[in-house]
């Protein structure tokens, strides 16, 4: 079976450990790594391992939900004092991205995040612990945003998105405020916090906050924090800021990546996977396609697909044309270049 489809038959794939289709699930990735495909056996491995620990989690859960008790067991995102905004945005497991084309060397670096998460109790029994603040660093539109979200659902946690509108307050001191309430709510709370363009702060100068004097302290505070976390979850900032990153910011993390632009054969795969459910014509050879497409970003090459593929669904043609391709490249060379 295709890698991809593999893939997205074990995300759906639920139970414990003793169930017959985890059993199955098991022996397929044995199956897998004896045919030597050890990445593959390994993301199955992953994916597996995340679901059982999602299951055991939404047990207790329901039966909380049941019953409508206990508050404190339900994690509730903190409030801006003043405004009563929201500090993070929830977004639910079913609603997370995750379908990725990645290069070898990202997708491994994830795997290890995810794995070593899921050894978190063997490796604490050796004083060690799992990478768990994390840097994604790369130009726009190229997976940051979308992997911290596909190591929430890989890992069945719950996925929070800071809103950095919410933090910055044009209170003195409130900002400040906030991150300390953002940080000690997820303290013994295990989900993945996403600290989205979190470098956007620095560039608060022109709003509301006249002093910069402080967005440095707040900048400084979000650094401090971030170092000393050591709590239940994983924590997740992206930045597109490339070649400017300071040093000293690196310190703060346990791993980073750079989510770098796709190669050819990365291309020829994301526009596989865009064109899945429509026809292509025999004219269309994406291999010619991806040679013309290097330099751009997943999210343009993903935008060109559904470009051509909308051409051809609105002109009731069951077929993806060469023209309804170029002229979605055209359309959309100017954004990228
Ligand atoms: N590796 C990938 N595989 C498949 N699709 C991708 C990948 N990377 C990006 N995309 C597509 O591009 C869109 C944008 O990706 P994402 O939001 O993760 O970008 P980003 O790196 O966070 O960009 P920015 O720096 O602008 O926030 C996704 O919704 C998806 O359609
Ligand atoms: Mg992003």
């Amino acid at each position: 079976m295709n890698q991809a489809l593999l893939t997205r038959l074990f995300r759906s794939i639920e139970g414990d450990q003793n169930d017959t289709l985890i059993k199955v699930a098991y022996s397929i990735i044995e199956n897998e790594r004896k045919k030597g495909h050890t990445k593959l056996a390994d993301k199955l491995d992953t994916i597996i391992q995340g679901n059982i620990a999602k299951s055991k989690k939404s047990e207790p859960t329901l039966k909380l939900a049941k019953v409508g008790s206990s508050s404190d067991s339900i994690y509730k995102i903190p409030v801006d004092r003043r405004y009563r905004l929201p500090l993070a945005t929830h977004i639910e497991n079913e609603h997370l991205r995750h379908e990725m084309v990645l290069s070898p060397n990202v997708e491994d670096k994830i795997l290890r995040i995810e794995k070593e998460y899921l050894a978190r109790e063997r490796l604490a029994h050796h004083g060690l612990k799992p990478r768990k603040k994390i840097l994604f660093y790369g130009s726009s539109g190229c997976g940051k945003s979308m992997a911290a979200e596909r190591i929430a659902r890989d890992l069945g946690l719950p996925f929070y998105r800071v809103r950095f509108d919410s933090v910055i307050s044009s209170y003195l001191g409130e900002s400040a405020s906030n991150i300390f309430k953002l940080f000690e709510s997820i303290e013994d709370y295990p989900c993945v916090l996403l600290l989205d363009e979190f470098d956007m702060i620095g560039k608060q100068r022109d709003a509301n906050i006249n002093d910069p004097g402080e967005i440095h302290r707040i900048v400084n505070i979000l650094l401090g924090l971030l170092e000393e976390y050591d709590g239940e979850g994983i924590l997740i900032a992206t930045t597109n800021l490339e070649g400017s990153l300071d040093k000293a910011l690196f310190r703060r993390f346990d791993d980073f990546i750079e989510f770098p632009k796709p190669t050819e054969k990365e291309i020829v795969e994301i526009l596989k996977i865009s064109f899945s459910a429509l026809k292509l014509n025999s004219k269309v050879h994406l291999k010619d396609y991806a040679k013309e497409m290097i330099g751009m970003s997943y999210a343009i090459i993903v935008k060109i697909a559904n470009d051509a593929a909308k051409k051809a669904i609105i002109s009731s043609r069951e077929e993806i044309s060469v023209e309804d391709l170029n002229m979605a490249l055209e359309e959309n060379r100017a954004i990228n270049r």
